[in-house]
Formats: structure tokens, C-alpha cells, sequence
């Protein structure tokens, strides 16, 4: 009798694991029949592209893989903007997803079909058109300031298959002064050339905190942030990409950034949670008619702590007596307070969850972001690209 009992309980415990398994699994798992659609388009999209343009220059660069999700996101951008500027078709490559537990390649029309819909082949089809005895293979890297011009001159030439074999965006060059000349062809480029996929599209549309009433979006950048942070404050570097504008800098939150003290980098790196209100509260001050928000982070299982900052800001957003207090929020405490977590992502959908976040930060009325962060300088570079965008609607904490 005992033996039969533990059997059940046994054999019910095994089925309610395997169906929280299966839950997980919908919730998680990637579309993958989608991606194989995309893959397929692309395809077809490429072989059109090659047989229409027989005269066509090409360029392959040697990119990114597996890099956050806006470090390549950045990367690619920057690279289909020089091919463009140099007459190029862009080779653009998958977008290599590396979140844990998955390391997987992913058509990148599944996310920016400007890239992949404008002059551009994918790296598939790549020596159909330059077999590699065609190619003409060359390395571009200079000093910071001579990078871009150079590459210019070199992709330029007659070449008609160049591939680039040394990786140019790096770090040290993206958080140098060397990219703001690049800025002004950049930003009429994001806003010529940049889309995101249709999938993309219809999530924000679903995602919006509100339908008609503007917004204020934060940007709370924790997760494994704090180490990177001090390893940041050691090298006394200063913010990354296009946050370090001189067009921008107004929009830094006091005391400004002072590279040489440590204490500053970690200030405006990694703010603590009273910094990032004081933020909040000066947007809020200044734009009475703001009473939502939404909170972009990077919660997650790996990270939980985020989720318990999260709340914390929450609970100050929501309450009276902390506006009262502060003073000058002259619409009140937030109506409404959405965040990551909290957004509409169907299952299969996850993949996509990060460009809706970026979508809603850049859709926002206001946004208070961090100037370390190439998330941030993303949104931020985007919402600059878009007609009637200023500066003050931009705080760096
Ligand atoms: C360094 O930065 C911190 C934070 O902004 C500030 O309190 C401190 O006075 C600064 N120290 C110096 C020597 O400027």
C-alpha cells in the first residue's frame, strides 16, 4: 500500500515538473519557424540585389559576435552607414545572440530591416558574387582621428569586393572625440535608413504604457554593472558614443563627470537610487503634464537584486508624501509606473523584448538615461535622429 502511495506521488510530482517545463519552454523558446521565414527572404532579397546591380562594389567587415545586444545593434549601423557613404553594398552578417543559457546566430532581418532592406546582401550569398579570389582583403586601422577618413579613402577605390579583415569599431575609439565628426552623417542616416522588423513594430504598438498620454523613460542600468563600473573608474574613462556630444552635455545631471575622480565616474556609472530620483524629479518638475513612466532594466533570474531596486523606485514614484516633500511636482506623484517585466511579450517573443524596451525609451516625451551605457547612447542617438527632438528632454544621471 505505502509503495503504491509514494509511486503517486512520485509520478504527480514528475508530470507538474514537467509541465512547469513546457511552460517555460513556450514562454522561452525562440520562433525559430519565424527565423527560418527571415532566413529564407533574406536570401531571395540577395540574389535580386546581386543579379539587378552587376556593377556593384561590395564591403565585408569584420564585426562584433555575441557583444550585448546594442553593441552590435551600434556596430551594424555604423558599418551600413560607411558602406552607404562610400557606394558600397553592405555584407551584413547574423546577429549573434549570447544570453545565457543560448548562444545561437539569427537573421538580422528579424530586427533592423532598414540595414537588411537598403543596398545591402547578406554574408550567405556573399561568394556568389566575390568567390575568394575576387576579394581584395585590407586592414583600416589608424589612430583614432585618421580611422574614419581613412576608411573612407580605402572602401572609396575601385575594389569591387574589399573585405575588411581587422575589427575598427572598437571601444577606445567608439568613447573617442574621433566619432563626433561622424555624427551629422550618422544622424540623417538613422533617420533616412532606420526601421526595425515588422514583429518589432507590432510589439510596441501592443507595448505603449499609454496610448495617447506622453511618458517619461528611465533607464536603470544594473545587473553586472557595479564591477564593470570600478573597472571604468580605475582607467578614468569617460561616458561611450554619442553621449559624449558636446551637444549633450547640458543634459548631465550635477556635479558633472570629472574623469580623474573616482567617485565621480562611479557616481554617474553607477548612481545610487536617491541620485537616479533626483533625476526623475527634475524632469518631473519641469514637465507638470508627465504622470507615467516606464522603467527599462535588466532584471532577470541571474539577476534578482534589480527587481527589489526596481520596487524600491517604484514605491518613491507612487508616493505623495515623498513629492510633497521634494516639491515641484506639480502633476503629482506617477499615475502610472510600467517597467521591463511588465510589458506584453508574448510567448516566443523574448528574443524581442530589449528593442521594444529601446523603442518605448526613444518614443518617450523624456528620457533619463546613463551616459556609460550603450543601450542609453542608442536610444539616445535615435531620439536625436527624429524631427523635433531636443536635448532637454534628455537627462544623463
Ligand atoms: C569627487 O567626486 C565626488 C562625487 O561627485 C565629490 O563629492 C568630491 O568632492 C569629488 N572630489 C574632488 C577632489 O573633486
Amino acid at each position: 500500500m505505502i509503495k503504491l502511495t509514494r509511486l503517486r506521488v512520485f509520478v504527480f510530482s514528475a508530470f507538474v515538473v514537467l509541465l512547469f517545463l513546457y511552460y517555460l519552454y513556450r514562454r522561452l523558446a525562440p520562433p525559430y519557424a519565424i527565423y527560418a521565414t527571415y532566413t529564407q527572404k533574406e536570401l531571395l532579397a540577395s540574389l535580386s540585389v546581386i543579379e539587378e546591380r552587376p556593377t556593384a562594389k561590395y564591403v565585408l567587415f569584420r564585426q562584433l559576435q555575441g557583444a550585448g545586444f546594442n553593441n552590435q545593434i551600434q556596430e551594424i549601423l555604423l558599418f551600413h552607414h560607411l558602406a552607404l557613404l562610400t557606394s558600397r553594398v553592405y555584407v551584413y552578417q547574423p546577429l549573434i545572440w549570447q544570453k545565457a543559457p543560448r548562444r545561437a546566430s539569427l537573421p538580422l532581418s528579424a530586427f533592423l530591416t532598414g540595414v537588411t532592406s537598403t543596398n545591402s546582401i547578406s554574408s550567405a550569398v556573399f561568394d556568389k558574387v566575390c568567390p575568394p579570389s575576387a576579394v581584395v582583403h585590407v586592414s583600416l586601422s589608424r589612430e583614432n582621428d585618421a580611422l574614419w577618413p581613412h576608411a573612407r579613402d580605402v572602401l572609396d577605390g575601385p575594389d569591387r569586393c574589399v573585405v575588411v579583415d581587422d575589427h575598427i569599431l572598437h571601444w577606445g575609439f567608439l568613447a573617442s572625440a574621433a566619432l563626433r565628426p561622424i555624427w551629422p552623417t550618422f544622424r540623417y542616416y538613422l533617420g533616412e535608413h532606420f526601421k526595425w522588423s515588422s514583429h518589432i513594430l507590432q510589439m510596441v504598438q501592443r507595448g505603449r504604457p499609454t496610448e495617447v498620454e506622453p511618458y517619461m523613460a528611465l533607464h536603470l542600468r544594473r545587473g553586472d554593472f557595479e564591477d564593470h563600473c570600478r573597472g571604468l573608474a580605475s582607467s578614468q574613462t569617460g561616458f561611450t558614443t554619442w553621449a559624449t556630444l558636446p551637444e549633450l552635455a547640458d543634459t548631465v545631471f550635477p556635479p558633472l563627470l570629472d574623469t580623474q575622480n573616482r567617485s565621480s565616474v562611479m557616481e554617474h556609472c553607477f548612481p545610487s537610487l536617491s541620485r537616479i530620483l533626483q533625476a526623475i524629479d527634475y524632469q518631473a518638475s519641469i514637465n507638470p503634464h508627465i504622470t507615467t513612466l516606464h522603467v527599462l532594466h535588466d532584471g532577470a533570474w541571474d539577476h534578482p537584486t534589480v527587481y527589489l531596486q526596481y520596487y524600491k523606485l517604484e514605491a518613491a514614484f507612487h508616493s505623495r508624501e515623498r513629492v510633497l516633500r521634494v516639491g515641484g511636482w506639480a502633476g503629482g506623484p506617477m499615475k502610472v509606473v510600467t517597467h521591463s517585466g511588465s510589458l506584453p511579450v508574448h510567448n516566443g517573443e523574448s528574443d524581442w523584448a530589449v528593442a521594444l524596451d529601446v523603442q518605448l525609451a526613444v518614443d518617450a516625451a523624456v528620457f533619463v538615461g546613463n551616459g556609460y551605457s550603450s543601450l542609453s547612447t542608442d536610444i539616445i542617438a535615435l531620439r536625436l535622429a527624429k524631427k523635433g527632438s531636443r536635448t532637454k528632454d534628455i537627462t544623463l544621471v
